[in-house]
């Protein structure tokens, strides 16, 4: 029988409520399918910084690397300065643990409602691979006669061939495991970034030519590409950008396939450790009220569950997440109209947990 290990990063806000419900599922899809998981819990975040000022420990990062697989919530606290948790917890361990792809599906469920209403679950249904490990993020710049008013500041769009190479096979290799339209799109801006993107137009061509006959090509600039995202979804396939565009492009992602409630991303290390989690932030104004939706959540567990090859249990968990929506349950995605209808975070997570014991 598999055991994995899973280590659980609830982190900030509303992060553990929603863990908790994602892992309640993933116990249920165990169960039914026969495979155990051990979880271990890591309280790394905004109140464990306050407490004792330590972001994450160098050996916490060495520990983590020993996981099959990380499952996170949220990270990010009113109480701390921008950017101190989020680049000591999150972009350190997506950096630690080479995690250099960003995996984000945009897809609509039955009953979602999305503000692009003519289009449905057939219109949407994509996945954005964001490089995760370079360009913009990688901090490299730096300050001038700082505090004066000649003060100068530079940040730098730097990326490697191999960085570039690294993520163009995986999406394409994504594309063919989809088996959808076959059809990659690069996102960029060769128009104006005409260093960088050249970088990745030639690295992408050369790649399909050799290696991915069979996948369409397609590149589109990345602002041209959130009109379409919104007017044309059904144009793509598979989207391959880099990690500032994948952020923006991510945000407007998850609007169209009905909010930051149903996002799931996934940071991969195709060869090592990867972390799961809710897009979403940790919504600090609703923490501990129960009314905060574990969907998203759940739907990062889905991924975690294809990622670590229990295929079936990640069919399984999706099937009970469209059940969820097929009936129609759910007036709406936020934590407002959680509260308004009766429902809570725990409440969705049984009923969720409880269609994968049945189906
Ligand atoms: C995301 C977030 C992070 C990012 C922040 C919190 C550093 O916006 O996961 O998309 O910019 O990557
Ligand atoms: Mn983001």
């Amino acid at each position: 029988m598999a055991n994995y290990r899973i280590a659980l990063l609830p982190g900030d806000g509303t992060g553990p409520e929603v863990l908790r419900e994602g892992v309640k599922v993933l116990n249920a899809v165990a169960q039914k399918l026969g495979f155990t998981i051990d979880t271990v819990e890591y309280d790394f975040g905004g109140d464990r910084y306050l407490k004792t000022g330590e972001v994450l420990p160098d050996s916490a990062v060495d520990e983590l690397k020993k996981f099959d697989v990380i499952y996170l919530g949220a990270i990010g606290h009113p109480d701390v300065k921008p950017g101190i948790l989020e680049k000591g917890i999150l972009l350190r361990l997506r950096f630690e643990l080479d995690q250099y792809i960003n995996l984000r599906p945009v897809k609509l469920y039955p009953n979602v409602y999305t503000p692009i209403k003519d289009k449905g679950p057939k219109e949407i249904d994509f996945v954005v691979v964001r490089e995760n490990s370079g360009g913009l993020y990688t901090g490299c710049g730096g300050f001038q006669k700082k505090g004066t008013p000649h003060e100068v500041a530079i940040q730098e769009m730097v990326y490697t061939r191999f960085e570039v190479d690294r993520c163009l096979k995986y999406a394409f290799e994504l594309a063919r495991k989809r088996n959808k339209d076959k059809k990659l799109t690069l996102v960029g801006k060769t128009n104006v970034l005409t260093f960088v993107f050249d970088l990745w137009e030639r690295a992408f061509h050369e790649m399909g030519e050799k290696d991915y006959p069979d996948i369409t090509r397609d590149y589109a600039h990345v602002d041209a590409t959130t009109m379409w995202m919104v007017k044309n979804p059904e144009w793509f396939d598979v989207i391959v950008t880099d990690n500032m565009f994948g952020d923006i492009i991510t945000d407007l992602g998850a609007m169209i396939q009905g909010g930051m409630g149903v996002a799931a991303g996934g940071n991969i290390n195709p060869e090592g450790v990867s972390m799961f989690e809710p897009i979403g932030g940790s919504a600090p104004k609703y923490t501990g009220m129960n009314i905060i939706n574990p969907l998203a959540c759940i739907l990062a567990g889905q991924m975690l569950l294809d990622h670590i090859g229990e295929t079936k249990g990640a069919e399984i968990l999706e099937q009970a997440v469209i059940r969820f929506f097929e009936s129609k349950a759910l007036p709406g995605l936020s934590a407002k109209e959680i509260k308004e209808s009766g429902w809570s975070t725990t409440k969705i997570g049984d009923v969720i947990a409880d269609y994968v014991a049945k189906i």
